[in-house]
Parts: structure tokens; sequence; C-alpha cells
């Protein structure tokens, strides 16, 4: 019997987590083949990944055949799992996501604002393609994505390819869950969070232990010692009494960008004035973990890889296919079309929520109506990620703009169309929806 896995994006200095993952799961979730796949650009990348997992492979002493190629198509025959983590235009791009808006005065990040919104643009027709691929040549593939925006991504993906075993992925409710039981001092095992939301949107409701509802003494915490479960990539602000005691729900740490927002712009221009934008950081970052990479000595994943915002993903990936693959019906929360879960939200938008993993995939547990609180703001949220997907798949200038107008991080006539402007300008080498229009 074979079970084959191929990882799109498999020069990402991220891999070696999800060749963890693999090994550590071995017993239940026995891999015998990996395929790790880049684009030319990436081949160096890919060569010392692919050595590296070789490597840690051969410690294990599993027996999983590794090998890397730029051959998409020739990877993908007979794969039973698709894994992408890839990232069109690579940290250039990013930077300028970051660093754009910024300077208009307004909030540049990788999945918010002005930069989640073009990050969209590049990525969602190179997933499609890729989706109508998996469907041509491995039609029962499961496609895994952690590709970001992953809950925009993963809607664009079910709602207009042919191919709909896809599962959207992110580490942030694995952060929460995980940083909940450190500060209840018990197992995150045992340890449930009701999640309702979407993807960097996600809201915890209640958080149970073993069953028992402990919220409160989380919301006690979160108020007390502001106690963090943010990723690298974000300083946590902490949040005020006021916020949690009135909202009564545990904020993720991406709600800092819509709820402290001028805070949010104070940190961040800082910490570009000292540091430049993010993607510059993780640049510097990646140089020392591909650094660290090439040492033929290392046979594990170094430890400073933790210092990347997306540190842990891979357990949520390997979990959610050691689920899939044994048909074990537990909880996971991951991002699947909401059919029913939330009442008050359409069958067809991809939510982010504990579902039950079959082998038929995610079956998404019951949440109940938005609270009031959050309504307003959550079908802005999903009503601007249909105007980005629409906008992504278009390539129309009109509907860029509205996608733009519409997110309440931006939403000012005249700003939005410089921003666009500029962004359009900035990425049109990956951007061919917009420029076969002629925008
Ligand atoms: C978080 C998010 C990921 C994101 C990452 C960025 O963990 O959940 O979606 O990709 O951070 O981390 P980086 O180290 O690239 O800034």
């Amino acid at each position: 019997m074979t079970l084959k896995l191929v990882i799109i994006g498999g020069g990402s200095s991220y891999t070696p987590e999800i060749i963890e993952g693999i090994i550590r799961r071995h017993d239940s979730f026995p891999v015998t083949e990996i395929v790790l796949v880049d684009i030319k650009t990436g081949q160096k990348k890919l060569e010392i990944i692919g050595d590296l997992s070789l490597r840690m492979i051969e410690k294990s002493a599993k027996s999983i055949k590794l090998s890397w190629t730029l051959d998409r198509k020739e990877a993908l025959k007979n794969a039973d799992f698709v894994s992408t983590q890839i990232r069109v235009g690579g940290l250039e791009a990013r930077s300028k996501d970051e660093r754009i808006p910024l300077s208009h005065g307004f909030i540049g990040q990788e999945t918010n604002g002005a930069g989640g919104i073009f990050k969209a643009f590049r990525t969602i027709p190179v997933l499609m393609e890729l989706a109508e691929d998996i469907h041509t040549i491995c039609p029962d593939a499961w496609m895994i994505n952690f590709t970001n925006p992953a809950g925009i991504v993963t809607e664009a993906l079910l709602k207009h390819s042919a191919h709909q075993k896809v599962i959207g992925v992110c580490n942030i409710p694995f952060n929460m869950r995980h940083s909940t039981a450190e500060i209840l001092g018990v197992s995150p095992d045992d340890v449930k969070i009701q999640f309702i939301g979407m993807n960097h949107f996600v809201f915890g409701q209640k958080v149970f232990v073993n069953g028992m509802d402990r919220t409160e003494d989380v919301v006690e915490k979160l108020v007390g010692d502001h106690f963090d479960y943010s990723p690298a990539n974000i300083v946590n602000l902490g949040w005020s009494k006021t916020f949690i005691e009135s909202t009564r729900l545990l904020p993720n740490p991406y709600h800092q960008y819509y709820f402290q927002t001028k805070d949010v712009l104070e940190k961040d221009l800082q910490a570009y004035k000292e540091n430049g934008t993010r993607a510059e950081v993780v640049q510097q970052l990646e140089e020392s973990l591909f650094e660290l990479y090439r040492n033929p000595e290392l046979r594990d994943k170094p430890k400073e890889l933790e210092k990347r915002g997306g540190a842990f993903y891979s357990d949520v990936a390997c979990s959610l296919m050691d689920s899939i693959y044994n048909n074990k019906e537990d909880v996971q929360t991951v991002n699947t079309f909401n059919n029913g879960a939330i009442p008050d939200l359409p069958n067809d938008a991809v939510i982010e929520a504990n579902c039950i993993i079959t082998n038929h995939g995610p079956r998404p547990i019951s949440i109940g109506p938005l609270p009031a609180t959050i309504k307003g703001l959550v079908y802005q949220m999903k009503a601007f990620e249909e105007l980005v997907i629409r906008a992504s798949i278009s390539g129309d200038y009109n509907d860029a703009y509205t996608a733009l107008l519409m997110n309440p991080l931006i939403g000012d006539e005249k700003r939005s169309k410089v921003l666009l402007d500029e962004l359009l300008e900035a990425h049109k080498a990956y951007l061919p929806q917009f420029n076969s229009r002629g925008n």
C-alpha cells in the first residue's frame, strides 16, 4: 500500500516542520512517499530542504521515500494528500504589501487590509490552476491549504474550482488552545475552545477543560496578566478590561488590527523605522535558517524555526491528514463551508470552525447565531471576502476597488484608489488577470 504526500512550496523554510510531523505520526499515518515541489526560482532552497528532509528521515529510520522536483504535474501522480504553502512573488511582494499601505497611513499587513487583499489577488489564480491539476491528475487527493490568506483562498477554491476536497488550515486556533492550556496548567488535549468566525477573524466564545466551563478563568487571565497567545509576527498590545468584560469573547491576535488600529499603526511605524517591514525581518530570519539547514550534521527541525509566526502549523496539517486517513472523527479547527453551523451566514461561506474530521472531510459542529456584538463586523468581513474573491478571478478594476473600499481597515473613497493603483503597479508581474484587462 502506498500513501503519497506532495508538498507544493516544498522549498519553504517551514517544510522541516511538516517532515517532523509526518515522522512523529508515522505509526498511525504511514506515509510511504513525499515529493517536494517548487518553482525554478526556489530551486536552491528546495535542494537544501530536500537534503535536510532526507537526513531527518534517515535519522528516524522510517521507511519514507523522499524526492524533490520542479515538475508539479509529474509529482501529483497518485498523490493522496497535497499540501500548499506558497508565496506568490516571495517575500519581496510581501514587503510591498506591508510598506505601501503603511506609507499612506494604513495598516500594512500580509493578510489584513490592502496587503491581504493583494496577497489574495496574486495567490488565488495560481492555486485555482493547481486545484485544476489535482482534479485532473489525482482527483481523490485532499488539498490541504495553508497558503494565506487561508480562509479567503479556501473559499475561492471551494466555490470556483472543480476540486472539492479542499480544507484550509491555520495555526492561530492551535496557538490559542495551547496557550490557554498553559495558563490553566492543563494539557492542550483537554482544552476545547468554541470558535466562531473566520480565519484571522475568529473569536473564542467559550473554553472548556474536560467538559468544564473555564471561560471566566481565561477571561480573568486575559485582563489581568495580559497573557499572550500571539504568534512571533505579532506584538501583542494587551486587551483592556472593558473590552474583554463587555464582549466576553477571546479575541485572536489579528483582532488588534481592527480594535486597536491607531495604536497598532503607531507600533508598526515604529517597528518599520527600526527594523524595516516584517517581510524584511523574515528575509533575515530565513537566511539564518537556511544557513542552519545547510549544515550536514543537522538532522532535526531546529528550534529557531519557532521564530516564524507560522510555527506549529504542521501539527495542524499533519493531525488533520492523520484523522482523514484514519476516519478518526475527532474534533479539529479548520476552514470549510459553513453548512448551517452559523445560521446567519450563508451555507457556502467558508468559516474557521470546530469540525468532526472524517474520511469524507470536515463536518462543522453547530455553533449557533453570531453574538450581537460581533455580528455586524463579521457580516462586513464576509461580504468583503466575497468581493476579494470576485476581483481575484475577474481581474476587473472596479471589483478590486470595491474590495478595498469595503475593507474595514480602508473604507476611504479617494485613498482606496491611491492604494489600489500603487499596489496594482507594484505587483503587476504577478497579476496577469488585471493586466490582460488593460487595467
Ligand atoms: C501567523 C499566521 C500565519 C502567517 C504567519 C506569518 O502564524 O497564522 O498565517 O503566515 O504568522 O509569520 P512570519 O514569520 O512569516 O511573519
